[in-house]
């Protein structure tokens, strides 16, 4: 029999910040317990705590949330933005900042990356593209903003030679990430849960936000999906983990599909009886 105190505490993160532990109490107690142990305090009384020292909730999100990634993760869906997205979208804001939003960029090697590609594409002057890149743990983020990344660590297993050594400066046995690529990303904490906050990121024309909803039920899902629906412009894009698909939610959204990838345009009026295009 698990402790009421795990139990209360998995419903609390659940809500908070999504992550569902209900239905796996012993991985929670493992990631949590060493914690528990330094302070003193029982499961019950931890909850307390959170309530009373809303700096705790950084540490914990910290042991809870996995946050591996890499520079161009997922190639297929790269090639594809960069190929039929990013034209379409050079069309759309002729008189704005294009703008993309990497709603769980974790250490940044996803925004990073866009950042690295859309200069590829000598498609947008230098200025006429904001990457705003989020995520709710603190941590990754000051990782993000620093822009350095060891020599050989996971960050770097995709990363073709000629972005590498085009984009990066070697310091300090590792890389650390030009300032015309750092320039182009913001990075700002944000939790996809907080529905009042979400404003605060505004109109964007294209989301990434991937390999985040796997570790969300379908209700979370679904909020989150709604949320960034709201903020995506009319026929933006979402890119979504190749895990991912929301094809079955109705959410709003148009799937293309691709010879290797698939991805979301946001529905308009005109595509009330299409349920597929390709891409
Ligand atoms: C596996 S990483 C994915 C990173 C990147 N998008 C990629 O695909 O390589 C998942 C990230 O989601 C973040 N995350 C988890 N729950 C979140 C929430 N409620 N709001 C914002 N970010 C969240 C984690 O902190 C983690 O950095």
């Amino acid at each position: 029999m698990e402790d009421k105190g795990l139990i209360d505490l998995s419903q609390v993160i659940y809500q908070n910040c999504g992550l569902s532990y209900i239905d796996r109490l012993s991985v929670l107690k493992e990631k949590t317990l060493k914690r528990l142990l330094e302070l003193e305090l029982k499961y019950f009384e931890y909850i307390e705590y959170l309530k009373t020292s809303p700096m705790e909730w950084d540490i914990l999100i910290e042991l809870l949330t996995i946050n591996e990634t890499y520079f161009y993760r997922e190639e297929n869906q790269l090639n594809e933005c960069c190929s039929i997205v990013l034209p379409l979208m050079k069309k759309k804001v002729s008189d704005r900042p294009l703008r993309i939003w990497s709603a769980a960029c974790s250490s940044g090697e996803e925004p990073y990356t866009l950042a690295m590609l859309i200069q590829e594409t000598g498609q947008f002057l230098p200025g006429t593209v904001e990457i705003i890149a989020t995520d709710i743990n603190k941590k990754v983020l000051q990782k993000a903003e620093k822009g350095w990344y060891h020599r050989g660590s996971f960050a770097f297993r995709r990363i073709p030679p000629n972005l590498l050594s085009k984009y990066f400066t070697e310091q300090d046995n590792g890389y650390q990430i030009k300032p015309a690529i750092k320039n182009m990303v913001k990075f700002q904490h944000f939790n996809l849960l907080n529905d009042e906050k979400v404003s605060i990121i505004g109109q964007v024309d294209v989301i990434f936000c991937r390999n985040v909803l796997i570790y969300f039920d379908q209700v979370t899902t679904k909020r989150v999906i709604r949320n960034l629906q709201q903020h995506l412009t009319p026929e933006g894009y979402l890119f979504l983990g190749h895990a991912e698909s929301i094809t079955d939610m109705a959410m709003g959204f148009q799937k293309v599909d691709s010879d290797k990838t698939f991805y979301y345009r946001k529905e308009t009026d005109q595509d009330e009886t299409v349920q597929c295009i390709s891409g």
